[in-house]
């Protein structure tokens, strides 16, 4: 089938590698043009496991075009994806809807023959018709139907999970698209299910499902507070929940709050939603200002242990492992670990810092506020504290017999638990970690 992709962000570009991979046909758009002209050379902006690769793979197949144009790579389409971003306002929150609108004014000249228009963008509840009124107004003639699509991909695994979807929701008011989704997808058909549902239904699962999984780990957080008090432990306990198959044992790892680009965004939308239909949305209300605060929580943990040190703040040195919002991507994007950061700065403490894939991507937030180090060891060289921010498995390989010689106090307060909690003690390491 012809597939064209307007957005080639975090969504659009798994997307369009992922269906090349199953024999479509793909163009991928994009108005960034160094960005374009790097994906026509397969290479990968973004850190996505496996993505370049598959890129690659498939350009030399030439299964997937990239272009700046839409007449361009509009042409002939069969299904067109919209893939744009959708940022929260500055003030309001809601989801900013003006790349959804650019994109779906700019399609309109070409639904000349039956195009299905599937918004993959997290969207409020009602684009689908939104988009489909602004079509039929410029467009009597065209012949098209809107559907939502919405991605479940997370970041960092997008290619594994686009391979291995635990469901496929197509929202869709009409029979048409059913047959276009079954074809597009059907190499996939034996591992997942097609769920056909309203396409307000589908629009209100994309945020019901993030927002739910926002308040799963807040969930486990809280729990995680009450073990460290309670003398329990939180992995025992997520353990023994988890196996409860109504509960289930993802997303009940303890942490120092959710960040991304989603689960902010998402809920906070969810919750203007709610505000804007008059319905009590208070659980989500209550997950956003408490993973906030949670943050803020973390830093006043750090701040506190280091209060038996005895040198000046502007002599005490942090070294943070961690920048990204969780492990196995380039993303900072709400990390915890730069909100964090943020409150550390206003003492005068000094803070050397590694990520493995997130150093340039925090450069651009933080500047010059901090000092970028090599690797961990170089992070730790005359450290008082070790803080770890994010789930990097390589955190967990690392020689703690060295870290210790390079330290000059022998603290670490680690927030994702990967650090082998006995063997830093028996070094002589003050550990603390979260939920036990
Ligand atoms: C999420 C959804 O999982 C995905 O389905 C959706 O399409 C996009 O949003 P992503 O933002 O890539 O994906 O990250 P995810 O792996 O879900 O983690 C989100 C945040 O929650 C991270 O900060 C992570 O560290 C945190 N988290 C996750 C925990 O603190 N504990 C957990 O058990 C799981």
């Amino acid at each position: 089938m012809k597939v064209a992709i307007i957005g080639t962000g975090y969504v659009g570009l798994p997307t369009g590698v992922g269906l090349a991979e199953l024999g479509h046909d793909v163009v991928c758009i994009d108005r960034d043009k160094t960005k374009i002209d790097d994906l026509k050379n397969g290479k990968v902006t973004l850190f996505e496991d496996g993505l370049e690769n598959l890129l690659k793979k498939n350009l030399k197949e030439k299964k997937i075009k990239f272009t700046t144009s839409m007449p361009k790579g509009l042409y002939n389409a069969e299904i067109i994806i919209i893939a744009v971003g959708t940022p929260p306002h500055p003030v309001t929150k809601e989801a900013d809807m003006k790349y959804i609108h650019a994109a779906a004014t700019e399609i309109i000249p070409f639904l000349d023959k039956y195009t299905l228009i599937a918004t993959k963008s997290t969207v409020p509840v009602g684009t689908g018709d939104d988009i489909e009124s602004l079509i039929k107004n410029r467009n009597p003639k065209a012949f098209f139907d809107v559907i939502s699509l919405p991605e479940f991909l997370r970041e960092g695994f997008a290619v594994q999970d686009f391979f291995n979807p635990d469901r496929i929701i197509v929202g869709t008011n009409s029979n048409r698209p059913i047959n276009v989704i079954e074809k597009l997808y059907a190499p996939l058909k034996y591992k997942t299910n097609f769920v056909f549902v309203s396409r307000r239904s589908a629009e209100t699962i994309k945020y019901a499902a993030n927002a739910f999984l926002a308040i799963k780990i807040h969930y486990i957080n809280e729990i995680a507070d009450f073990c460290e008090k309670a003398n329990a432990n939180i992995y025992e306990v997520a353990k023994g929940i988890g196996s409860d198959k109504r509960i289930g044992d993802k997303f009940l790892n303890p942490g120092p709050g959710y960040g991304g680009s989603c689960f902010p965004k998402d809920t906070m939308a969810m919750a203007f939603m709610g505000k804007m239909n008059e319905v009590d949305l208070s659980l989500i209300e209550t997950t956003i200002k408490n993973n906030h605060a949670r943050k803020i929580k973390m830093a006043e943990k750090i701040i506190d242990f280091l209060k038996d040190i005895k040198k000046r703040e502007d002599e005490i040195k942090i070294a943070v492992w961690g920048l990204t919002f969780k492990g196995n991507t380039d993303d900072c994007r709400e990390s915890p670990s730069m909100e964090i950061i943020d409150i550390l700065l206003k003492h005068p403490y000094s803070i050397s810092a590694y990520d493995p894939q997130g150093m340039e991507n925090a450069k651009k937030i933080l500047v010059d506020k901090i000092k970028f180090a090599k690797d961990e060891y170089d992070a730790t060289k005359n450290a008082d504290i070790l803080v770890v921010l994010t789930d990097w498995g390589n955190f967990e390989k690392i020689d703690l017999k060295k870290v210790k010689k390079l330290m000059s106090n022998y603290k670490i307060l680690d927030l994702r638990n990967m650090i082998n909690r006995n063997e830093a003690i028996n070094l002589g390491f003050s550990y603390v970690g979260i939920g036990r």
